[in-house]
């Protein structure tokens, strides 16, 4: 046993009072004790902002390897690569946004989608900027007036869909031909392009009357390669400076999944995989809506009210999927997005001409393509983006059919105006569906709901008999009207904090 030297005796006491102080001041009486179950945006956002309050007694619970949740930035290439949230939606109102402003790092994506038909040829930009107003339209927020009278009656993007796609097309097209072949022909690549906006399977189950809001300014900001993980090291004060760490990260631990969440009228039990348990005085849980819908009913004790648990079925949740590829050299424009119309002909074809990977109903999988992206400053990187019903299955399919399946079509659609189409010497892919920590990528109203706020009712904490808040719930889907994005999961991670920094200083 060693004895204390006078001068560190003194220290101690220093510490003593300084931390008393501290409880006096912000008129604690105790330090409770606080679960948060998972590190993406959302538990980082809260533990961060309960951390700066004085919270210390903090300890967050993540079932993966790493932090981040769907933000999941990867080193490839030059740069960094986005698996999960990739672009700042928005300027005005958008956390993620004011958070970074005065750094200087998010840039403007500016350039327009170039569309390619399957014989080869660079269709006019006009037709895309059509297509893309046409998805728009299905929306009710977005009001289209002519579209919105004959979608009326419709609740979902489907519906509307069907009903009008002839309609308007045959309208704009009319006199030409050739044109309404190809934009009848259209019709599959666009329903996949609106998917791919709420990571639905199908279009029937999407809302036409969201109540998602868009931030007004760009919608597609990019990180510049630096990775949307920028976001969390700055609400963990690792960015700008490293020196400014806050030391909550030493408070996460990983491969923690939690299986049970035991609640009464005076404590919390917090179970993991790994048999070990926690208590606690108050839980943050912030897993995704896809967790919370297969694990509902083994994971909460008692049993989550009716109230919750229909919010939970109800409000919608899907996946896209990204295949990302590296290349020994440019052969692409790295200034334009590019996306591929198949005729007819061609997409029957493709069975003969690429048999491998999922089919379903005699559609090969690279018909659910929506894009490929350049990487932002990452010169030698393409971003596929898939969507719809086929991307569990394409999510299991091995790389080597992956990477050979998108240069046959990089090859159909590019071969006659690119030079040195060469094969990828790297592929990266996302499994955000067959993972269990997240089984998709974000929510979205559904079409087959009728109740309103059910955000608001999946938000609402647990609470005790006394008024404590006993089980709390962030993440984005359980944002209003921000869900689906980063910015969303971390203004709910906020909220939840703040609930509990409110609680304390009137208890
Ligand atoms: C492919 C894709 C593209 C996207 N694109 C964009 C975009 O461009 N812009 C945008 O704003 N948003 C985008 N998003 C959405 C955005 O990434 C999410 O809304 C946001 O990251 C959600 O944060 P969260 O904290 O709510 O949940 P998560 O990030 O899912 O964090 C929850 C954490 O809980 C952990 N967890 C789950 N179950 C358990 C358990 N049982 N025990 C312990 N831990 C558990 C998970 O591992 C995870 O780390 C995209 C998402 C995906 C997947
Ligand atoms: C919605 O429609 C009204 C009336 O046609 C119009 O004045 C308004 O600008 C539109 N709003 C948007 C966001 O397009
Ligand atoms: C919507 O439904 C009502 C009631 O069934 C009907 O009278 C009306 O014509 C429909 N509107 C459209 C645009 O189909
Ligand atoms: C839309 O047009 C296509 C091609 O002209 C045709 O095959 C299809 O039956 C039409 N659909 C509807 C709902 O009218
Ligand atoms: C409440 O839960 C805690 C933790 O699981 C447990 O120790 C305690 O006995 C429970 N109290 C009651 C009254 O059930
Ligand atoms: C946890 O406990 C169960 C039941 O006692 C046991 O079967 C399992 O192996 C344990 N798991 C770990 C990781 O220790
Ligand atoms: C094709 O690639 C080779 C090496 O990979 C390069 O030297 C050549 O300049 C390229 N040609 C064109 C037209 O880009």
């Amino acid at each position: 046993m060693s004895l204390l030297r006078p001068y560190e005796m003194l220290v101690k006491c220093i510490i003593l009072l300084v931390t008393n102080y501290f409880l006096y001041t912000h008129g604690l009486d105790k330090n409770p004790s606080i679960l948060i179950i998972g590190a993406g945006p959302s538990g980082i956002a809260a533990a961060s902002r309960l951390w700066k309050n004085k919270f210390t007694n903090l300890k967050i619970l993540e079932g993966e390897n790493r932090i981040g949740g769907r933000v999941h930035s990867v080193k490839f290439g030059d740069a960094y690569i986005d698996l999960g949230g990739e672009w700042c939606h928005g300027e005005k109102g958008n956390i993620v946004f004011d958070m970074v402003k005065q750094y200087d790092i998010l840039k403007h994506s500016s350039a327009s989608m170039h569309v390619y038909y399957s014989n080869g040829i660079l269709l006019d930009e006009e037709i895309y900027n059509d297509l893309a107003e046409f998805a728009e339209s299905m929306y009710e927020s977005l009001n289209n007036t002519e579209v919105e009278e004959k979608c009326s009656n419709f609740s979902s993007v489907g519906e509307c869909f069907d009903n009008q796609f002839n309609t308007t097309f045959a309208k704009l097209y009319q006199n030409n031909y050739n044109l309404q072949t190809i934009l009848a022909e259209a019709k599959s690549w666009l329903e996949g392009y609106v998917l791919a906006f709420d990571s639905a399977f199908t279009l029937y189950d999407i809302a036409r009357n969201s109540a998602y809001e868009e931030c007004e300014g760009d919608l597609g900001l990019n990180w510049n390669g630096r990775g949307y993980k920028t976001i969390l090291e700055v609400m963990l004060q690792q960015y700008p400076d490293p020196t400014q760490e806050l030391a909550v990260v030493n408070n996460i631990l990983l491969n923690k999944e939690v299986t049970r969440i035991i609640w009464n009228n005076s404590a919390n039990q917090v179970l993991c995989l790994d048999n070990t348990t926690y208590p606690a005085d108050h839980v943050i849980f912030t897993a995704s809506l896809g967790v919370l819908k297969a694990t509902l009913e083994s994971l909460f004790e008692p049993a989550l009210p009716d109230e919750k648990v229909r919010a939970i079925r109800n409000i919608g949740f899907g996946a896209i999927m990204k295949i990302i590829l590296h290349f020994p050299h440019t052969w692409w424009d790295t200034a334009q997005p590019y996306a591929f119309i198949w005729s007819a002909a061609d997409r029957k074809k493709i069975l003969t001409e690429f048999g491998k990977g999922p089919v379903r109903n005699g559609r090969s999988w690279l018909t659910e393509n929506t894009y490929f992206i350049p990487a932002d400053n990452n010169p030698k990187v393409l971003m596929g983006f898939f969507a719809g019903e086929m991307v569990p299955e394409i999510e299991q399919e091995s790389n080597e059919v992956l990477s050979a399946g998108c240069m046959y079509m990089f090859r159909k659609f590019l071969g006659k105006t690119h030079n040195n189409i060469t094969d990828p010497d790297d592929i990266i892919k996302s499994m955000w569906y067959s993972n269990p920590h997240f089984r998709g990528t974000y929510s979205y109203d559904s079409a087959k709901n009728t109740e309103q706020g059910l955000q608001n009712k999946l938000a609402a904490p647990l609470l005790r008999k006394n008024g404590d808040p006993a089980i709390q719930f962030a993440g984005e889907a359980t944002h209003p009207y921000h869900f689906s994005t980063v910015h969303g999961a971390i203004e709910s991670g906020y909220r939840e904090a703040d609930r509990l920094i409110h609680y304390y200083a009137q208890h």
